[in-house]
């Protein structure tokens, strides 16, 4: 049984669904990396001060098992999931000195094993010697109809256009920034998810979580 798996790939491709399905299944733990950019955006959004190295070094993310985001010791689960965090994430997540504290608490976080761990960079960057590695994408279009979807059901109004744009935006700034860019690690099995249901993508990494 792979003991670290790690799931990187775009935003919208399915990869916190799918990987709290697997986690669920194997009794590992969910880590969703892209919550704690998302956490330092809000925190920047709300606090009004700018991004500073103090600001994140004093910043207290814990993620529950549950998969309930807490900052600062409040719970902002719903808060980081608005379009505007999300914009603010990806700009966050440009920054070195950001990137350097959220990776060494992720590692932390995956120290003990039985970890299931999604972003962008852990397979190349954060867990380079994961047991696992999934790199899960699909078509643009389809995830703007699954994030649409998503949006939708939460109530949060928005069209098909302005999402296939904001999802293509952060594709662009995810992939082209200079410091740990979203990549496919070289020994990373590529899944496209674009014709598959969120259960047929599970079952995949199952099979190759329990393969020896
Ligand atoms: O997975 P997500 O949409 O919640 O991620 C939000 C942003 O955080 C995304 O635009 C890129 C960034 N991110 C990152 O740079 N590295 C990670 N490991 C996870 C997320």
């Amino acid at each position: 049984m792979k003991k670290i798996i790690a799931v990187d790939g775009p935003a919208g491709a399915g990869k916190s669904t799918v990987s709290k399905i697997v986690a669920a299944r194997l009794g590992y733990t969910y880590i969703d990396t892209g919550a704690m950019y998302r956490a330092v955006a809000l925190k920047v959004l709300q606090s009004g001060q700018p991004l500073s190295r103090q600001l994140v070094n004093n910043i207290d993310i814990k993620l529950d098992e549950a998969a309930r985001v807490f900052l600062d010791g409040r719970e902002v689960t719903k808060e980081i999931r608005t379009p505007e965090v999300s914009r603010g994430a990806s700009d966050v997540a440009t920054v070195g000195y950001v990137r350097e504290r959220l990776t060494e608490l992720q590692r932390k976080m995956a120290a003990k094993g039985k970890v299931i761990m999604d972003g962008r960079d852990i397979g190349t960057q954060v867990l380079p010697n994961a047991d696992l590695k999934i790199f899960l994408t699909a078509t643009v279009e389809e995830r703007a109809r699954r994030r649409l979807a998503e949006l939708e059901a939460k109530g949060l109004a928005s069209d098909f256009a302005q999402v296939v744009k904001e999802i293509s935006l952060r594709d662009k700034q995810d992939s082209e920034r200079e410091i740990a860019p979203l990549a496919q690690a070289e020994d990373a099995v590529l899944l496209d998810s674009t014709a598959l249901t969120i259960e047929q993508v599970a079952e995949k990494i199952l099979r190759l979580a329990e393969a020896e």
